[in-house]
């Protein structure tokens, strides 16, 4: 019945547009009349503008419009603080984008917005996250919906009485989300209608924040997103360039072009919230854990609450009877943490996964043995079963293609040359779910079929994955096949986000695709000219779900190479073995999964926002100063997975590979540094001071 599309290779269906550079981003559209907007970012941390003085940005040649709190059209209070922008005169952190300058060239609107003056009344402030804030304090819950705390057992009695112990706590800083294309908007009002082209990951719950924003239908306002320059997560939900950019537009009734800066990356948008987690672990002279502890802080803005999921990780990853977990916040001045590849997930695996080797090596067993010895058969946080839990298959084929047999646990006891040579492990998983979503299949005459969904393609290949389940689903050979995505005219869809895309879109659309078949097969005669559509939603068959333990896993093996008298880190050898259900296309999978575990490189060694207290913001914002990996970074780095079949999950089995290839992979390094030099790094990133500085070392 399968035509056998999934499954197989294929080139990204707009790759040809992206490299002859026809793919138009948001800003690239061909428009008359167009203007260009610059935002205006806030010079102080706390306190409120006083006084803002257009003149000597309306007297830059071409400037047409400084927007303020002042002067910018009304918004709706009522949808998202962080949305309700230039309407008060409030300073919630450094770089809060308090203005935008609206001229005839990109230039002119450049220079007007250096010329804005603004003065502020100031208040103190603390933008520095430290584990005895005064402010710590209890969130209701944590992201998305998960409790704040959990406990099951007795942890404090069983990890007293354990015959080994770990007790550590590990720091991660914040870490800036700096997709190639910036958050950027193209905005135009026309008749009371607004048309969008923006960067996005979800153009349908833009759609609907720019309608209650502004107070008119849903249908008044249509947000295209053909192609979008990645996001990682900051893209999730709208943001401030596209309420801008509309803003803008109807000020001065042009369309208006914004893209916010590099520099303007670097906290507006959201960032990974920097963590102290400390994590214990109890457990027998076998490693078999009796008690299991994580406690997460971390933090968020004043203007709203984002509470990261960090220590979630640790509730359903490792089986002990006796097990706690809880997160506190601390409200600082500073711009609301957001999404970042694997929100709470990763960080939480970064404390747990070195938290595992440190057992391994004071229970002197080895590092894939521990957690194959604490291996739960349900859900220790639920109690559910699990659809398919395939963590020790990735681990027992990790190790054997990469080696780990031979290894010697010593550390410090490779040497090649000026080189100390280590490897390590690291497990890795990430939840599989699907949100509702609704798509429209139509047979046309000519013997086409178009498929319709407002899906989000970021970057990950999802377009095409979603045209090779349609052409499966169809039962046609998929050049039969035409795929809409990415306009909110088109049937309402989730974020591409949480690793749910493929899982969620997908879904609807086999459901359209089956629908239509089954209509086809009782028609009879030729199809009209306008062809034959079916819609379908999946809202009632999500919601019907049974509950189950639904997450994709993996394993990380890393080999490092570190100098012995600098300390420099190199990764020579990363490889992936992944978990992930069923692969619909090897190669944007392949490049979704090494892409994240190249992410969880940069983590562990080069990224950093670096905060100076007294200036209450991130001191390197721009790529001078914010090191990330790069491709001489990367010496060899494989993924690849097992065969697995769930048939609990979604009509195509899929589990989702956006985020597990980050999960797990700064543990996984820094495991192999620990096992290098013997020196254990527990707060990120492992910068070459903290190893040859350390007494440890050779
Ligand atoms: Mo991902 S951080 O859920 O886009």
């Amino acid at each position: 019945m399968s035509a056998g599309a999934v499954g197989r290779a294929h080139p990204r269906l707009e790759g040809p547009e992206k490299v002859t550079g026809t793919a138009r981003y948001a800003v690239e559209y061909p428009l008359e009349d167009v203007t260009y907007g610059w935002a205006v970012p806030a010079a102080a941390v706390r306190g409120r503008i006083t006084r803002i003085d257009p003149d000597p940005a309306l007297a830059v040649p071409g400037v047409l419009a400084v927007l303020h709190h002042g002067n910018a059209p009304r918004l709706s209070p009522d949808v998202e603080a962080e949305l309700y922008l230039l309407q008060e005169p409030a300073v919630h952190y450094r770089g809060q984008l308090v203005a935008v300058v609206v001229a005839e060239s990109i230039e002119a609107a450049r220079e007007g917005a250096r010329q804005v003056r603004i003065d502020y009344d100031t208040e103190p402030h603390s933008t520095v996250l430290t584990a005895d804030h005064p402010g710590l304090y209890r969130p209701e819950k944590v992201n998305p919906s998960f409790p704040t705390d959990t406990s099951e057992g007795d942890f404090d009695a069983a990890f007293d009485a354990a015959e080994v112990r770990v007790d550590a706590t590990y720091r991660t800083p914040a870490y800036h989300n700096n997709p190639m294309e910036p958050h950027a908007t193209t905005a135009q009002w026309r008749d009371g209608r607004l048309l969008v082209h923006d960067s996005n990951q979800g153009s349908t719950a833009v759609q609907a924040a720019l309608a209650e924003l502004f107070g008119i239908p849903r249908d008044s306002v249509r947000v295209i997103s053909e192609h979008v320059g990645g996001g990682f997560g900051s893209k999730g939900y709208p943001k401030a360039a596209v309420v801008l950019a509309s803003l803008a537009a109807r000020q001065v009734d042009r369309p208006v072009r914004l893209a916010l800066t590099r520099q303007q990356l670097f906290g507006p948008i959201g960032y990974r919230t920097p963590t102290i987690q400390r994590v214990r672990l109890g457990s027998d002279a076998d490693g078999r854990i009796s008690a299991i502890c994580h406690d997460a802080i971390s933090q968020t803005s004043t203007i709203t609450e984002f509470a990261e999921q960090t220590a979630v990780y640790t509730r359903s990853m490792y089986a002990a009877p006796h097990r706690r977990t809880t997160h506190r916040l601390v409200r600082l001045d500073v711009p609301t943490p957001f999404w970042m590849r694997a929100p709470g997930e990763c960080p939480g695996a970064y404390a747990l996964e070195s938290a595992m080797d440190e057992l391994a090596a004071a229970c002197g067993i080895d590092p894939i043995e521990l957690r194959v010895r604490n291996e739960p058969t349900v859900d220790p946080d639920q109690g559910h079963p699990f659809s398919s839990r395939n963590l020790v298959a990735c681990l027992i084929r990790g190790a054997r293609r990469f080696g780990w047999g031979d290894r010697d646990p010593r550390p410090g006891a490779r040497r090649e040359g000026r080189w100390l040579v280590g490897t390590g492990v690291a497990g890795s998983s990430y939840p599989a779910r699907a949100r509702a979503s609704a798509a429209t299949a139509t047979a046309l005459p000519d013997g086409g079929y178009l498929v319709r969904i407002n899906a989000t393609d970021i970057g990950t290949g999802a377009r095409t994955a979603l045209w090779q389940i349609a052409a499966d689903a169809l039962d046609v050979p998929p050049e039969r096949v035409t795929i809409r995505i990415g306009d909110s005219d088109l049937p309402p869809a989730s974020v591409a986000g949480g690793s749910m895309g493929t899982a969620s879109w997908s879904w609807a659309l086999t459901r359209a695709c089956q629908e239509l078949r089954d209509r086809l097969g009782h028609h009879s005669g030729s199809l009209p000219p306008e062809g034959l559509t079916v819609a379908a939603s999946t809202a009632d068959e999500i919601r019907a779900q049974k509950p189950m333990a639904r997450y994709a896993y993996g394993a990380h093996f890393v080999e490092v190479r570190v100098d012995a008298e600098t300390g420099e880190v190199r990764v020579s050898r990363m490889l992936g073995v992944f978990a992930v259900g069923r692969v619909v296309n090897p190669t944007t999978a392949r490049s979704q999964l090494i892409g994240g575990m190249t992410m969880g490189i940069s983590m562990a060694l080069h990224e950093e926002g670096l905060l100076d207290e007294r200036y209450g913001d991130w001191v390197n914002h721009d790529f001078a100063t914010y090191h990330i990996t790069g491709c001489a970074d990367v010496e060899q780095i494989e993924a690849e997975w097992v065969d697995e079949e769930d048939s609990d999950l979604n009509p195509t089995g899929v589990k989702g590979l956006g985020e597990i290839g980050i999960v797990g992979s700064a543990a996984a390094i820094a495991n192999a540094v620990r096992h290098a030099t013997g020196v254990r790094v527990r707060d990120l990133p492992i910068r070459l001071e903290k190893l040859a500085g350390s007494s440890s070392f050779t």
